[in-house]
């Protein structure tokens, strides 16, 4: 899967892949992450792609003109695209929403926002809005990096393991259950018998307990939109 970004701010693209799972995934070819500098689509001598918002205001708007020649040279090159802005105004990022843009072959392209907000027009640009939460960045880049992470790991090939894609929390609609390794006893906190009875059935019921207990304690509202405990 290609991933193409849109951002003033490509070197921000580096580090955050350099380790781990995305690196291996880079490595092996499984995906591909290219960035394009929105700056060089600015306008005039100083490539300018903000100016201050018609009707007043503090802040500076993103022009739609360099965006829109942005996403038009990416388009070019590679068709196809999933086209997404990343905003908080977006739907919010789910474990559900990660799977279907993990089915956008050939790849997504992903524009950053930056400054205070984007001209109105460049909603019509894209397919889709995307907010990875209920706060506020200052631009859309980490936010493009939480997509990629979170679509990657979701691709075929990418985990060794995909029974660990299954059981985790959201893949099932619920948060995980509790995992213990060595030690027996930590601190005076000993891991729960029954983990060490070898009884699998019995251990399989306490996990899918422990999950919807926990999650009706932390996080009920995933109950309600998916009502499967
Ligand atoms: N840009 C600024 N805040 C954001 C958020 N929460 N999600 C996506 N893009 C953003």
């Amino acid at each position: 899967m290609q991933f193409h970004v849109i951002t003033l701010f490509p070197e921000m693209f580096t580090s955050p892949f350099s380790g781990g799972i995305m690196a291996r995934a880079l490595n092996n070819g499984l995906v591909t992450i290219q960035t394009h500098n929105l700056r060089e689509h600015g306008l005039g001598r100083y490539r300018q792609v903000d100016d201050e918002p018609y009707g007043g205001g503090s802040g500076m708007v993103m022009r739609p003109e360099p965006v829109a020649a942005a996403i038009d040279a990416v388009t070019a090159r590679h068709p196809g695209l999933w086209r997404v802005l990343l905003t908080p105004q977006g739907d919010v990022l789910r474990q559900s929403l990660a799977a279907e843009l993990a089915r956008r072959e050939p790849g997504l392209m992903l524009v950053a926002g930056r400054y205070e907000g984007v001209d109105e027009r460049v909603r019509e640009l894209v397919d889709q809005e995307i907010s990875i939460g209920d706060f506020v960045l200052s631009g859309g880049e980490l936010a493009a990096m939480v997509v990629i992470e979170a679509v990657t790991r979701l691709l075929p090939g990418v985990l060794g393991n995909q029974a660990s894609l299954d059981e985790e929390s959201f893949g099932s609609g619920m948060l995980e259950y509790p995992q213990y390794t060595r030690p027996e006893v930590f601190r005076g906190s000993a891991v729960p018998p029954i983990l060490l009875s070898g009884d699998h059935e019995k251990i399989r019921r306490w996990r899918r307990e422990q999950a919807l207990e926990r999650t009706r304690r932390r996080r009920p509202d995933l109950l309600v939109k998916n009502p499967r405990g």
